[in-house]
């Protein structure tokens, strides 16, 4: 079958889905079947994305009812969520049954919080409300790509931005036994993590020209980053976060800090990582230090490596929106309908952004 899937994205007007909707326009084999906005449905996708005149000029975002009609119909769906945490399961749920009923073969990937736990107990205790598909969990698998060769599932759980660098840290670290499974991580993220609607903390006087923390040890995404630490590398781990608002719209730079478990060096620890990465394609095990320019406003990582023979340091940046969003979203579509994981996603970092 040689047709492009159809896409449909969740979450129509929110940063996300914006750079979901950039990553179709140039997808070999996905195309924009429809956009779901729950506050501009009628609206045009240019008005709200002006960067995206090119690719969606005329096109305009879609109500509930018109994303099932053509979900419903289409042989095979690909289907983004980027609503918010608390809606998407619901709607997700929804729109999986009409698929279901139509015959549809669809893969959904979420990039919400509501699949990344393994059951709703779990997701209640951390976000104070009831889950909004119960019945669904277990049909979602969350992970990264690089740690997971293969989905079990048919739809996939995005693990999210501060967690996707994280992970990319801790992982080998606790699966190689380089470290002891207790991690220091200090992150900083870019204004976009935020989300589209301004608020207090996120506003761009307060934040322009300014680094502070926020949440320190009382992140609420730790539990998630736990799950995924231990499903990835068998080792059951403390993580102790402190986040951080940067200066920048884009990127995230996390540095983990790990015990040595036996005297290596520096050297000794990168080529462990490189070893543990060898052949994903969106993973850089850098000689030097990292630099969020070097990655932003594309799909790639890149970690470096520091030790002193007690103490192991791993630095990794990536871009909030794309690796730790949009475009994870999209590297795992490609695996789950079979694609080469790279498709629309190969393209290098512009470097000054
Ligand atoms: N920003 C990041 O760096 C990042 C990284 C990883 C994961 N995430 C996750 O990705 C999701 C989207 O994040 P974002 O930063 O794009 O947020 P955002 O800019 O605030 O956008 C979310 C969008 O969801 C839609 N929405 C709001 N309420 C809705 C409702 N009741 N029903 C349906 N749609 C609703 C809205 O668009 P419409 O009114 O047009 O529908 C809104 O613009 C969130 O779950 C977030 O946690 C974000």
């Amino acid at each position: 079958m040689n047709a492009r899937v159809p896409a449909f994205v969740l979450g129509g007007t929110g940063y996300v889905a914006g750079e979901l909707l950039r990553l179709i326009a140039g997808h070999p084999h996905f195309e924009l079947a429809g956009v779901l906005s729950d506050s501009q449905a009628g609206g045009g996708i240019a008005e709200a994305f002006p960067h995206l005149q090119s690719a969606y000029a005329g096109r305009s975002f879609l109500d509930l009812a018109e994303i099932e009609a053509l979900l419903g119909a289409a042989p095979r769906a690909a289907l983004f969520s980027a609503a918010p945490h608390g809606v998407a399961a619901a709607l997700i749920d929804r729109l999986l049954q009409v698929a279901e009923s139509g015959a549809t073969d669809v893969h959904c990937v979420d990039i919400s919080a509501d699949f990344r736990y393994r059951n709703a107990h779990a997701y209640g205790a951390v976000y104070g409300h009831a889950h909004g598909a119960p019945a669904r969990i277990a049909e979602f698998t969350c992970a990264l790509p690089e740690h997971l060769a293969r989905s079990p599932t048919a739809h996939v759980a995005h693990p999210g931005c501060f967690a996707s660098a994280i992970l990319l840290c801790v992982v080998p670290l606790l699966a190689a036994g380089i470290a002891e499974p207790t991690l220091f991580v200090s992150g900083v993220t870019g204004s976009t993590g935020s989300g589209r609607k301004p608020v207090e903390g996120t506003h761009h006087p307060r934040r322009h020209s300014d680094l502070y923390a926020y949440n320190p040890l009382a992140h609420r995404h730790v539990p998630e980053i736990l799950a995924c630490a231990e499903a990835a590398s068998g080792v059951a781990a403390q993580v102790h976060f402190v986040p951080h608002s940067g200066p920048f719209a884009r990127g995230i730079h996390v540095t983990v800090q790990a015990r040595l478990r036996k005297p290596m060096s520096g050297s000794a620890v990168r080529d462990a990582l490189r070893d543990y990465y060898a052949g994903q394609p969106f993973v850089r095990v850098t000689e030097a230090m990292p630099r969020l320019k070097d990655v932003v406003a594309s799909n790639y990582a890149h970690l470096g490596v520091a030790a002193d023979g007690t103490t192991a340091v791993v630095t990794a940046v990536l871009d909030n929106l794309d690796k730790g969003a949009a475009g994870g979203a999209v590297q795992w579509m490609n695996r789950l309908f079979g694609f080469d994981e790279t498709a629309g996603l190969a393209a290098p970092a512009p470097g000054w952004t």
